[in-house]
This record gives C-alpha cells, structure tokens and sequence, in this order.
C-alpha cells in the first residue's frame, strides 16, 4: 500500500469537514491510509486523485461520503451513560412536561447523534416505563445518525457486552422489564415493543437546514457528537437547536460538552452534573 501524499490527505479532510462538520484528527488518528485505501478498493479506484472526484460529489451522491465517514468514526456508546441525565427525566423533567400540559400533548424526544441505538432505547426504556406509570402520557421518539451503518445495526439491535455494562442492570431492575432477550453468547436483542417506540433516519448536524425536523422538540439528546466539530458550528447548532426546542424544551449534551459563547438565552440546568441546557418557558 502506498502511503497517500499529504496534498490528497488534505484534500479529503477538507472534505469529510465540508460534508459532516467532523474535524478527521478528533475522530481517528490511527490508520487513516489503511482507511482510505479500504474505501478506494471498496468504489474500484487506484487513483487518489480519482476517489477524490467522488467524495466531491456528495452534493448530488453522498454515498462515497458516507461510507468513508463510516469507515473513519468510531460510534462509542452504550445504554444509560451519563444515568443521572436519565434520572433528571424521571424526577423532574417528565412530572412538569406532562403537567404543565395537562397530559394533553404528547412529548417530542429526539437523539441526534444515536449512534448504533444505545441512547435511543434507553430514552424508550425511560418513557416507557413512565408511562406504564402514567397511562394518559403519549411520547414519540426520533433518532438520528450520519452513519448508515450505525443505522443499520440500530434497526437490527443486538448488543453485546461493550454497548450494555453496567448501567443497564441498574435501570432494568428499576424500571421492572428488560431492554430484551439474551442469548448464551449474552447479546441481548432489544424487544419489539421498545424498537417500534423508535423512528430510525438518516441525519447530518452540519446540514443545518435539514434540522427542521427537528422543530416542536421537547428533549434533544445530542451528547458525545459536538466534540467533533469546531467552534463555529457547535454555535450554529446551539442557534438551532434553540429555533426547534419548545418552551421548557431541554438540550442534553455530552460530559465534556458544552455551548459557549452562544447568544441565545438558554438557562442552565441545576441539577446535579447534568449539562444540559433549558429553553424558558414562556418563550417562542
Ligand atoms: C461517540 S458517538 C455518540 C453516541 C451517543 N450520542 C452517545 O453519547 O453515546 C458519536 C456519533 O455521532 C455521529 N455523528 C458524527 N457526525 C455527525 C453528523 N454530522 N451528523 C449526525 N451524526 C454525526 C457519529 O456517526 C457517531 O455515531
């Protein structure tokens, strides 16, 4: 394998940023050549130069883009990280939501950034438990990756020991039933119940305009993705994110996340170490 000249290394992280907002280096380090040489071989190219004329195609075909994007990023996650986020839902959060309401409107939940499913299923668990609690209280739950591949296997939903530790087990007695069944090997595939709870698309953070769907969310879970993008688009997504939260609506970032800088007036939410961010209600 040859190794790739700088000028065409340059060129491909100048576009995987264009594209995704991803800077290469806070994604992957090791292998990078190996990994774009893969994806040449992969789309029948010897060229660099050549690959490169399909990556700056994404515009009209972003399947050479996406699939590079799925062979650079790694996708950790695993269910109930951060738990104390999940047990501000349950105390305060879901309580005020459904009672300012009058349990007349149904809640908006988006995962941004879902990863292979792991956060997504845990906020089914968290909402499905507190509905077996309040019967009257409806919920819908998108969720959202650039990686199809992380699509795919969150639609198929079996995980293995990486994805469930410790924290499950700990919400799974609380809750009273099971993410789902477990074979020998102890991969655990998620039941029917919780995976129709979860819709499933393709979603890019750096196609700002393409977050309308975003608009009329009460939760937007975005943890663990923002560290991969710079500055300035970190503030874009806050902007936007504000425009598509509803009043009381509340951001959920990632431990070593935050918004700074930004000039719209979230509050701050005081609630152990929570890092999220709550648009007041009483605003449009
Ligand atoms: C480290 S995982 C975090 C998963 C989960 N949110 C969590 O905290 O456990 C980061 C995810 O962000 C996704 N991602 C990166 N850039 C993205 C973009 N521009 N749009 C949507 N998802 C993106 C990656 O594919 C990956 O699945």
């Amino acid at each position: 394998m040859m190794p790739l000249e700088k000028k065409h290394i340059d060129r491909i992280r100048e576009l995987v940023h264009s594209y995704s907002g991803i800077i290469l280096e806070r994604v992957t380090t090791r292998n990078v050549d190996k990994k774009i040489h893969n994806q040449m071989k992969h789309f029948g190219v010897v060229k660099p130069a050549d690959y490169i004329l399909i990556l700056e195609e994404f515009d009209h075909n972003s399947k050479a883009m996406d699939e590079l994007i799925a062979e650079l990023t790694v996708s950790e996650s695993y269910f109930f990280r951060n738990p104390v986020q999940f047990e501000y839902l349950l105390e305060v959060m879901l309580p005020e939501f459904y009672q300012r309401s009058n349990w007349e409107i149904p809640l908006r939940v988006w995962s941004a950034g879902c990863s292979r499913g792991e956060e997504a299923y845990s906020l089914a668990m968290t909402m499905l438990y507190f509905q077996k609690k309040h019967p009257e209280a409806r919920f819908s739950i998108n969720a959202g990756d650039i990686n199809g591949k992380n699509l795919v296997a969150a639609r198929e939903a079996i995980y293995g020991n990486r994805s469930l530790r410790e924290k499950l087990a700990i919400f799974e007695e609380k809750f009273g039933f099971k993410l789902g069944t477990r074979d020998d090997k102890g991969e655990c595939s998620v039941s029917d119940e919780l995976k129709t709870l979860v819709n499933l698309q393709k979603l890019n953070l750096k196609n700002i305009r393409g977050l309308n769907c975003l608009a009329g969310s009460d939760i937007i879970f975005c943890r663990n993705v923002l560290i991969y993008f710079d500055e300035q688009l970190r503030m874009q997504l806050a902007e936007k994110f504000y425009q598509c939260l509803n009043p009381g609506g509340v951001v959920f970032l990632g431990e070593s996340e935050c918004f700074s800088g930004i000039s719209t007036p979230f509050e701050l939410v005081n609630y152990k170490k929570i890092y999220a961010y709550r648009k007041p209600t009483g605003i449009r």
